[in-house]
């Protein structure tokens, strides 16, 4: 299967950022600049909890889909402060990001914990994207390629290759993040490829032609045609530059245009 047959997704991350009011505005100006972006493309805002019925309503009609940036693993209870699948679904979310550096890093996320909610997240009828990704200390140790394999392997554990078609998967390395510091296009390229070997080991190469694997860290206005342009990137994962209506516009002109 060729790049061009495989969905292009141009995802915002908005983090913690954007009040109720704030996140409508963003969403205006987006809207009418990414209107063209149709077919094989998709373009996802995932914004905070508290932002997304604005975000739902705002895009109603439009091309802009919505996601939520986490997900709890269990269906309902005990768990103060968490959402579930199934609220997420409900309100009309349709993606999740699950796995996130920051959420590892932060609020000591793990694989199996990672496994948990996309397993539950699929479950209940949401897109996962999945994020995985090494350290700058791992990189320079040498030993990439075996925590993106470990990473990717876990989080997918009781996955089917049905089910996988509702799981796209985004390379974040850790040290590109907010840090300005992005992958070169060859090292992005060549992790993208080695994370679709490793589907096609755990699935079967069709199953790894057909997945959506995007690039994600520090990607901007200046970066994303050379990163989009490389044969198993096909997409992106975009932080900052998700916050600026034009840039995040030129980013998925890119995907238009790639
Ligand atoms: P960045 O964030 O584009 O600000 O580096 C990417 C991400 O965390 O998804």
């Amino acid at each position: 299967m060729n790049k061009s047959t495989r969905k292009a997704i141009i995802a915002g991350n908005w983090k913690m950022n954007k009040t109720r009011p704030e996140a409508k505005e963003l969403l205006e100006a987006i809207k009418p600049l990414v209107a063209n972006a149709e077919g094989n493309i998709e373009v996802i805002a995932c914004v905070p909890f508290t932002n997304l019925e604005t975000a739902i309503s705002t895009t109603a009609g439009s091309n802009v889909k919505i996601g939520a940036e986490n997900v709890h693993f269990e269906k309902s209870g005990a768990y103060t402060g968490e959402i579930s699948a199934d609220m997420l679904v409900e309100l009309g979310v349709e993606y999740v990001v699950i796995g996130h550096s920051e959420r590892r890093q932060y609020f000591g996320e793990t694989d199996e914990t990672v496994n948990k909610r996309l397993l539950s997240a699929i479950g209940s009828g949401l897109k996962a994207i999945l994020c995985v990704g090494e350290t700058l200390e791992q990189r320079e140790q040498g030993i990439t390629e075996e925590v993106i394999a470990m990473q990717t392997k876990i989080a997918l554990q009781g996955t089917c290759p049905k089910c996988i078609k509702n799981v796209v998967i985004a390379y974040e390395p850790v040290w590109a993040i907010g840090t300005g510091k992005v992958a070169t296009p060859e090292q992005a390229q060549e992790v993208c490829a080695f994370i679709r070997k490793t589907i096609a080991g755990l699935f079967n190469q069709e199953v790894a032609d057909g997945i959506t694997i995007q690039y994600g860290g520090s990607m901007n206005a200046k970066n994303c045609a050379e990163l989009l342009a490389k044969s198993d990137i096909d997409g992106g994962l975009i932080g900052g530059a998700s916050l600026k209506a034009e840039d995040f516009n030129t980013i998925v002109q890119a995907a238009v245009n790639g």
